[in-house]
C-alpha cells in the first residue's frame, strides 16, 4: 500500500468513525438530555481530535500527492470550513467547562454549546460535500 492510499483509508476511516462524535455531541448537549457535562466534554474532546486528524490527513495527502489538491477551491473551502467547525466545538467546550466549574448556568450554557456543535455538524455536511463533488474546482 502507497502512503498516499494508507493516509486516504485514514482520512476516511476517521471521517465515518469519527466525525459521528461531533453529532452525538449535539444531540446530547440538549440541555434536556440529563448527559453528564463531563461526559460531554470527553465526548468533545474525542471530536476536536477527530477534527485535527481530518485537517492533517488531508494536508498529508496533498503533499503525498505531489501539490496536485492545494490550488483547488473545494480543498482550500474544506481547509477553512474544517477549521471553522474546530472553533465552533472550542467554543461548546468552554461553555461545557464553564458549566463543570460551577461558572455558568447550566440550561442557558448547554444552549448556547448545542448551538455551537449543530454549527460544526452543518460545517461537517457541507465538507462532505466538498470532498465528493468537488465544485468550484
Ligand atoms: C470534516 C472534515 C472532512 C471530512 C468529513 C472529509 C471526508 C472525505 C471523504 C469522505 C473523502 C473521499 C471522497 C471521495 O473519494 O469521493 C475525502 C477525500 C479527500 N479529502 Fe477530505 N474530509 C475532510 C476534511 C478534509 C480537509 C480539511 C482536507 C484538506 C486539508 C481534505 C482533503 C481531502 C483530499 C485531498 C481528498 C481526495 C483524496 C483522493 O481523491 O484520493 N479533507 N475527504
Amino acid at each position: 500500500m502507497t502512503a498516499y492510499a494508507f493516509t486516504r483509508l485514514v482520512h476516511i476511516l476517521v471521517a465515518i468513525l469519527g466525525m459521528g462524535s461531533i453529532t452525538a455531541s449535539a444531540v446530547l448537549a440538549r440541555p434536556s438530555s440529563g448527559v453528564a457535562p463531563v461526559a460531554l466534554r470527553s465526548l468533545g474532546r474525542l471530536a476536536g481530535a477527530a477534527m485535527g486528524l481530518m485537517l492533517v490527513s488531508g494536508l498529508l495527502l496533498d503533499y503525498f500527492a505531489s501539490g496536485a489538491f492545494h490550488r483547488a477551491n473545494w480543498f482550500r473551502l474544506a481547509m477553512l470550513a474544517t477549521i471553522a467547525s474546530g472553533i465552533a466545538m472550542g467554543y461548546a467546550r468552554r461553555a461545557i467547562g464553564q458549566v463543570i466549574a460551577g461558572k455558568a448556568d447550566r440550561d442557558r450554557a448547554m444552549g448556547r454549546a448545542a448551538g455551537a456543535i449543530w454549527v460544526a455538524v452543518a460545517l461537517v455536511a457541507f465538507i462532505v460535500v466538498l470532498m465528493v463533488r468537488r465544485p468550484f474546482a
